[in-house]
């Protein structure tokens, strides 16, 4: 088969974000946009040549498009294998395993996570190295300056390959080999959790679970693994079939756009628990009948009773969590005499911690949880630990997590998104309050102590990077925090978001409404960053 070698000009903007390449569709169906982004790839990672690459995406409009586009590069450029998932379909976390599993020389994803599908939204593409996780700032450093060279891109002439019947076909030299691709997670999952006493919970007719799939990857995932080996009753999981388009929705899994399911878990006849999955199966969030677990409580709940679980019953080594995450997996991590990390937003900066052991556990409070099973975050891995805990425990999620306040205190939580607000702006904003950071140690405002006022950064304690910039963080004397920065994954405008957490050790004082709770400190932030004169929004898009 003949290399064609085509010429092409870089593209100015193909700087991976905090979790690779994200754009329109239509910007990466400009012709060359995507091939130049793939050569850079191929030209960075050398170990690929000859080498073994796994490749999938979350189904999403364009998938198999780019699928058939990647194919052909690979066998231009000397790959030995690729390993496909059927039908173009690979969730974050089952192609994080697969690359691990067969020891391959890495993997692209194609996904642009919770971001919406469709001929107008988004795509994205991003390369996992052979651990099976995000590529560190180096590599995808690397990669972005290759594209503000390229001047040509390698591909063969052929055929729509066929990427839906199992097995091997030849495309010039590389063996193309498609893999099921649930199997190789499913069993991974049976490692870890014990499915005897899950499938237990389930017969025994007294629990009820929806899992909200929201037409995105997980559907096959956890139809497989819930209603398949764990016996939930049919119909468990809803909205089970992937779609390009993710049925016109957002495929983000938090109480506002995963309203159908927050109705299931509400009122009288809610279900006893409700959990659901994003884009691209690596998001997760958690519901008790008529209950909300915050992505920081559920890492905080995992961290405190990880000894009970099969997989993680010789005692975990630690926990990471990224900087905005509330702190409550911090407390737990003190009590137990447990190593914990603050990272940087993004799971690749866990990547390092997890290799070398340090941690075992790690979670964002963007509804991302995770252990060393794997080197992505892990949706159905989380509400597969919270089933495998219920099935211990015999207890509601509630009594579950009030019991846990009462141990380690609460850390009451909330985020404020302003979505798509004009970049300098947004800029503008965050130049300001750096301006301020050194004023603002022992200043009060709106009655909280400022204790500390920084921009966040982080060296990695294994390879000693450095990732400057981080975020704002201001902390109170109370414990309190607000944390500002500027979202790394829009693909519109920038967005501006706002974290908030609130401390509270007393038992009495923890069963209050997180809003009314978060007002004052909501209003102090409000001011401080001086977010409507500058942005012009009186209130953010999405509450969380
Ligand atoms: C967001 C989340 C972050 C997560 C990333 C990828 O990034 O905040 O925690 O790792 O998506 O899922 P951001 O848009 O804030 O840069
Ligand atoms: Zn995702």
């Amino acid at each position: 088969m003949k290399t064609i070698t085509i010429n092409t000009k870089p593209f100015n903007d193909q700087r991976p974000g905090t979790s690779g390449l994200r754009k329109k569709v239509k910007v990466f169906q400009t012709p060359h946009y995507l091939e130049n982004f793939v050569q850079a790839i191929f030209d960075t990672q050398t170990d690929l040549r000859g080498g073994t690459l796994v490749l999938g995406g979350d189904g999403r409009f364009y998938n198999r498009e780019a699928i058939q586009v990647i194919l052909r590069m690979a066998s231009a450029n000397s790959l030995k294998r690729v390993l496909v998932g059927q039908g173009g379909l690979l969730s974050t976390p089952a192609a994080s395993c697969i690359i691990r599993k067969y020891q391959t020389d890495g993997g692209i994803i194609l996904s642009a996570s919770h971001n919406p599908g469709g001929p107008d939204e988004d795509f994205g593409i991003k390369f996992n190295t052979p651990n099976g996780g995000p590529a560190p700032e180096s590599v995808t450093e690397a990669i972005f300056q290759r594209t503000t060279s390229i001047t040509q891109y390698d591909t063969v002439e052929s055929q729509s390959i066929d990427i839906d019947t199992l097995g091997e076909s030849i495309l010039g030299n590389t063996t193309i080999q498609i893999v099921d691709s649930v199997k190789d997670y499913a069993d991974l999952m049976m490692q870890l959790f014990d499915f005897e006493r899950i499938r237990q919970l389930f017969d025994s007719g007294l629990f009820s679970m929806r899992f909200d799939a929201m037409h995105a990857i997980t559907g096959p995932y956890a139809t497989h693994i819930l209603e398949g080996l764990l016996n939930a009753q049919p119909g468990t999981v809803m909205n089970g079939k992937p779609k390009v388009d993710f049925g016109g929705g957002h495929p983000d899994p938090n109480l506002v756009h995963a309203h159908e399911l927050v109705a299931l878990t509400s009122g009288s006849n809610a279900v006893d628990f409700g959990a659901a999955s994003d884009g691209d199966g690596d998001r997760n969030m958690v519901l008790g009948r008529n209950f909300f677990v915050t992505p920081s409580d559920s890492l905080a709940v995992m961290v405190a009773s990880a000894h009970l679980i099969k997989g993680y019953s010789d005692g975990i080594s630690g926990v990471a969590r990224s900087m905005p995450t509330s702190q409550a997996a911090d407390r737990v991590a003190k009590k137990l005499g447990l190593a914990c990390y603050e990272t940087p937003t993004g799971w690749k900066f866990f990547g390092n911690l997890l290799d070398d052991r340090k941690i075992t556990l790690c979670g964002e409070e963007s509804f991302g949880t995770g252990s060393n099973h794997i080197r992505e975050k892990d949706g159905l891995w989380a509400v597969l630990f919270w089933l495998n805990l219920l099935a211990i425990k015999q207890q509601s999620v509630e009594t579950i997590v009030k019991e846990h306040w009462k141990t380690f205190g609460r850390n009451y939580y909330t985020r404020y998104d302003y979505e798509a607000i004009d970049k300098a702006a947004a800029e503008g904003l965050m130049d300001h309050l750096r301006n301020r950071l050194n004023h603002l140690p022992s200043q009060e405002l709106n009655g909280y102590l400022v204790e500390y006022a920084d921009d966040f950064a982080y060296t990695d304690p294994i390879d000693g990077s450095r990732s400057e910039r981080q975020g704002i963080r201001i902390g109170f004397s109370d414990g309190s925090r607000i944390v500002f920065r500027l979202s790394g994954t829009g693909t519109e405008g920038a967005t501006l978001r706002v974290y908030l957490e609130a401390y509270e050790a007393d038992p009495a004082k923890q069963m209050q409404d997180t809003q009314s709770v978060m007002n004052n400190l909501v209003e102090t932030a409000l001011v401080l960053a001086e977010i409507e004169p500058r942005t012009g929004r009186t209130k953010p898009t999405v509450i969380t």
